[in-house]
């Protein structure tokens, strides 16, 4: 074989590896949390995101965490409407994505983000908690949540429930719970 072709094959299997290497590092953290304490990456749409900060009662300067906070669209609509907005966020990419967005929409420092685990975010200081999580997460969350928040604040869960806890609102799909002595 005459070595210009031996080298345009050497030359295709190396950029076949370098997609292929590529491919694997930026899917790899989308497809992690379904194996894992989390869920997978499933955006809520604008309209249930609102509803969600509608049924929390979020106000201005109120202080709220989105638990898997996605591309960020709660944490910036939050922050939209004068909270001070906080996600955690196990993906990067997402990470990178949600702060190039809270830049954009110029919601300033009322946006911030974290990678990591949103096991291991604090809660106590939180008025508002929204959370779109998977049914075998709800149960260790739910102890979670009652081990750390105080009195008075709210959880807003999309599509899931907490085990033993009853909602005191519901509207189309989207779940409110207010903490009383440690549960609602
Ligand atoms: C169903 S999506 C919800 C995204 C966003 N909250 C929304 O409603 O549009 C769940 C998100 O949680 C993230 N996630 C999964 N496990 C996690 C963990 N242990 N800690 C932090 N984030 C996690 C996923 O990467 C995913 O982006």
């Amino acid at each position: 074989m005459a070595p210009f072709v031996i080298a345009l094959y050497v030359v295709v299997l190396v950029l076949m590896l370098l997609v292929l290497l590529s491919a694997v590092v930026f899917l790899t953290p989308f497809v992690l949390p379904m194996f894992g304490r989390g869920a997978p990456y499933v955006p809520s749409g604008r309209r249930t995101t609102e509803r969600m900060l509608d049924l929390g009662e979020l106000k201005p300067g109120e202080r709220m965490v989105d638990l898997g906070s996605g591309d960020g669209r709660i944490v910036i609509a939050a922050a939209q409407r004068g909270a001070q907005a906080h996600g955690v966020e196990i993906n990067p990419w997402l990470i990178c994505f949600s702060r190039m967005r809270a830049r954009w929409t110029g919601v300033g420092t009322r946006a911030s983000f974290r990678c990591g685990s949103l096991w291991a975010e604090p809660l106590g200081a939180y008025d508002v908690v929204t959370v779109y999580g998977l049914g075998p997460i709800m149960g260790k969350l739910e102890r979670k949540l009652e081990a750390e928040l105080k009195p008075g604040a709210r959880v807003v869960s999309h599509a899931f429930h907490f085990p033993h806890w009853l909602p005191v609102k519901e509207n189309d799909g989207v779940f409110l719970y207010v903490m009383k002595n440690g549960r609602p």
